[in-house]
């Protein structure tokens, strides 16, 4: 058996497109990327419980307190941001399609058209609101108005990879049961797999059945490994390194928020209804520059009850590779100081990489190396 749905209800709003008739819609809303995002993991039951975007009173309640309404834990706002005149244009009680570069994709009965509360919104999501944090400054250059209420979504937003990557809920579910796997513990990344995330998820396969691995090829900021650069570097770790019936690779197509503890909470649920059972959580995750500290998204469990969660968090110390131990360790297991440790900064292995330099082996998978410099390199070209 694999896990609930967050809420009790897997989501499902996607309705056939030829047979469904929606109330007809004086005003069309123009999706972003983010917006086109969320539309589908909503309709796809991956945001379970939501069916919409969020109304005032669940924004409200999940900006001040991590939860929805009624109580249920929601840490990151889904929300449908529409500028001034279109705020102005859309009627509570009527339906608005949802379009991207003149195709629809879905329809909101509007429900609510409300004013965001920006400040209050990045201070509590992001613990900031300086404008240098990628994830406010996509709050604050998105539309300032919102509108809440429920999709239906009639078209599948285009694909960046090819379509076997892409697997709804019900789909992963059914998925993991054909695989026998009673727990299995779901992987978040936006890098390439290195050493120390190999470390991890090979340490919690020592005690669950099955890994999903789960990479989140939504939009991020632009110095991220681009997606296609970094499914290649999975397969050719996933086809050297691990066995093959203990991993399920599919895409996470969520944009991603650099929210730290929040969207650690928030990747946690989504995975759950996905139907993992427990969820890796390490050093910074989701986190970008200082903005965070080192495990304030482990500590951030502690708000919330195992069973209102639902979803086990697996916490992993910064891992790293010791040269007097000759193994990936951490802080807890590894006695010599740091001038054995290989730890490395993000930017400095970009910047190898770029230059076409590999990373020492001890930090990443030579062959995870060669793929990351080809693909670099040519995005830089
Ligand atoms: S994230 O933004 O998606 O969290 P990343 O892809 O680097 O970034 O991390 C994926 C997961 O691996 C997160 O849970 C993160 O905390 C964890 N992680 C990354 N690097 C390390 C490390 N050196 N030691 C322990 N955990 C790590």
């Amino acid at each position: 058996m694999t896990s609930q749905p967050h809420g009790g209800v897997l989501v499902n709003r996607i309705v056939d497109a030829e047979t469904f008739s929606p109330k007809a819609a004086a005003h069309d809303i123009e999706l972003d990327d983010i917006a086109i995002s969320d539309l589908e993991l909503i309709a796809n039951g991956a945001y379970s419980p939501l069916e919409g975007f969020l109304k005032e009173k669940d924004y409200l309640s999940v900006v001040r307190d991590m939860r929805l309404s009624n109580g249920v834990p929601w840490s990151i706002p889904i929300t449908l941001p529409v500028d001034e005149r279109k705020a102005e244009e859309l009627q509570a009680g009527s339906w608005a399609s949802l379009s991207k570069n003149g195709e629809i994709y879905g329809w909101i009965e509007v429900e609510e058209i409300y004013v965001s509360q920006k400040d209050t919104e990045a201070a509590n999501v992001y613990q900031t609101t300086e404008l240098e944090h990628p994830g406010v400054k996509k709050l604050f250059d998105r539309p300032d108005y919102y509108v809440g209420g429920p999709i239906h979504l009639v078209k599948r937003p285009p694909r960046k990879h090819s379509e076997v990557y892409y697997l709804d809920p019900e789909e992963t579910r059914q998925e993991f049961e054909e695989l026998g796997w009673k727990k299995v513990v779901g992987f978040q990344t936006r890098n390439p797999v290195h050493r120390a995330h190999e470390h991890i998820q090979k340490t919690a396969l020592e005690t669950v059945d099955g890994l999903f691995l789960n990479p989140l090829v939504g939009e991020t900021k632009s110095d991220d490994v681009p997606s296609d650069v970094r499914l290649k570097s999975y397969h050719v770790l996933l086809d050297n390194y691990y066995p093959k019936d203990r991993v399920f690779l599919a895409v996470f197509n969520a944009a991603m928020r650099y929210a730290g503890p929040r969207e650690a909470i928030f990747h946690a649920t989504v995975r759950k209804n996905f139907g993992c059972t427990h969820f890796i959580v390490g050093r910074d995750h989701a986190g970008v520059g200082d903005y965070y500290g080192t495990y304030d998204a482990q500590k951030i469990f502690s708000h919330f009850t195992e069973d209102e969660l639902g979803i086990t968090p697996l916490f992993f110390e910064h891992s790293f590779y010791c040269h007097t131990c000759k193994a990936m360790v951490s802080s807890k297991t590894c006695p010599h100081d740091k001038s054995q440790h290989v730890i490395l900064s993000g930017t400095k292995v970009r910047e190898m990489l770029r230059n076409g330099e590999k990373p020492p082996e001890t930090f990443s998978r030579p062959e995870v190396a060669g793929i990351l410099i080809e693909g670099l390199q040519k995005v830089t070209q």
